[in-house]
């Protein structure tokens, strides 16, 4: 018998609906939050008023989208954290009063382990890492290297002492005056600059975690220092400025990421998370794992940023265990995975 579930995100800025057959995707409806742009990052409170308005609206247009009724759902899927508090609440009260109207079961879903396993999404357009694999899980609040054994098996072998790699580049867009999320016009920039123009400090961390606070100071003291000598600057070498720093994110993240299947033999090697969208990271990873003979897994870009296809996905691996969630379940903002 197939499964239909219902997946909701609702962790940081985008409110999303997504229904799936099995893991096939019959709907994923993401709603963004404008209302972010102007402030460099996400303003918590906004973004749970903001979820708030989205969330009746998304999940009315993904019943419509996959053509399904509510009485054809068999659960429903939820993104318990981590994330902002407010934020998740409204997912998590949604999941809970739609479960309980309509009579079926909730499952909570941790956020990192969905966008890892975004990878089983049934789309002929990607393809799917063979256990055990390692997920390179790169976002806005998170950089992990993570060993997954199962669906349900995950080990974090590195992660950031500090920034997340998609506040690296958020953060070096707002020091240059872009909006925000600055990680996606950095990747357009880019494409037109040089990105050997500038030295910037490289992390010295041991192991397998990362660190981008170093960088993102050193990016900050290039440009106030030459800010000094031309006000011009930022405007003339934008795209030198946004391809040096995306060099050197992706060297770094490709660097530990190539101990770590060195050092456990494991040539499966997935990308996961909103900076998976990066093309230079995308083609570096592509062209490194070709170097080695790994196995490169890379999802489509609609599955890197936050989404609820991914939540379903993850969802319906715990539903196929009867993994319930009961109704006094509250989210939770940190880390964990
Ligand atoms: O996974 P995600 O949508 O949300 C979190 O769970 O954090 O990731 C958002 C992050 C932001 O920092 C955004 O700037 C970054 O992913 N991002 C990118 C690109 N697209 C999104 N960073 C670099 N290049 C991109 N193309
Ligand atoms: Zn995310």
């Amino acid at each position: 018998m197939s499964v239909n579930i219902l997946g909701i995100e609702s962790s940081c800025d985008e409110t999303s609906a997504a229904i799936i057959r099995d893991t096939k995707i019959l709907a994923n409806i993401i709603a963004g939050q404008e209302v972010h742009r102007n402030y460099g990052g996400v303003v918590p409170e906004l973004a749970s008023r903001a979820h708030q308005q989205n969330i009746i609206p998304v999940i009315d247009q993904a019943l419509k989208h996959a053509k399904i009724q509510k009485n054809q759902l068999h659960a429903v899927a939820f993104t318990r954290g981590p994330g902002l508090l407010g934020s998740l609440l409204v997912g998590t009260s949604f999941a809970k009063a739609f479960a309980m109207g309509t009579g079926i079961p909730i499952i909570e879903v941790n956020h990192l382990k969905a966008h890892i396993l975004a990878h089983f999404i049934d789309d002929e357009m990607h393809t799917v890492p063979a256990f055990p694999f390692l997920c390179l899980t790169v976002s806005g609040g998170h950089t992990q290297i993570v060993r997954v054994d199962d669906p349900h098996t995950f080990a974090i072998i590195g992660e950031t002492i500090d920034d997340a790699a998609g506040e690296a580049f958020d953060k070096a867009a707002k020091i240059m005056g872009l909006p925000y999320p600055g990680g996606p016009l950095i990747d357009k920039l880019a494409r037109e600059g040089d990105a050997a123009a500038f030295d910037l400090s490289k992390p010295k961390i041991p192991g397998y975690d990362y660190s981008f606070s170093g960088l993102k100071t050193s990016f900050l003291y290039l440009v106030r220092d030459e800010l000094k000598k031309d006000a011009g600057f930022i405007e003339k070498r934008k795209a030198d400025l946004a391809a040096s720093m995306q060099r050197v994110i992706v060297e770094v993240l490709l660097e530990k990421l190539g101990r770590a299947a060195h050092d456990t033999g494991i040539g499966e090697i997935a990308l996961a998370g909103g900076v998976a969208a990066n093309s230079g990271l995308r083609e570096a990873l592509v062209k490194e794992g070709a170097g080695q003979g790994w196995k490169v897994h890379i999802p489509k870009m609609a599955y890197t940023t936050d989404n609820a296809a991914m939540i379903a996905v993850a969802g319906y691996f715990k539903y196929l265990k009867k993994d319930f969630a009961s109704q006094d379940v509250v989210p939770y903002t940190r880390g964990i995975i």
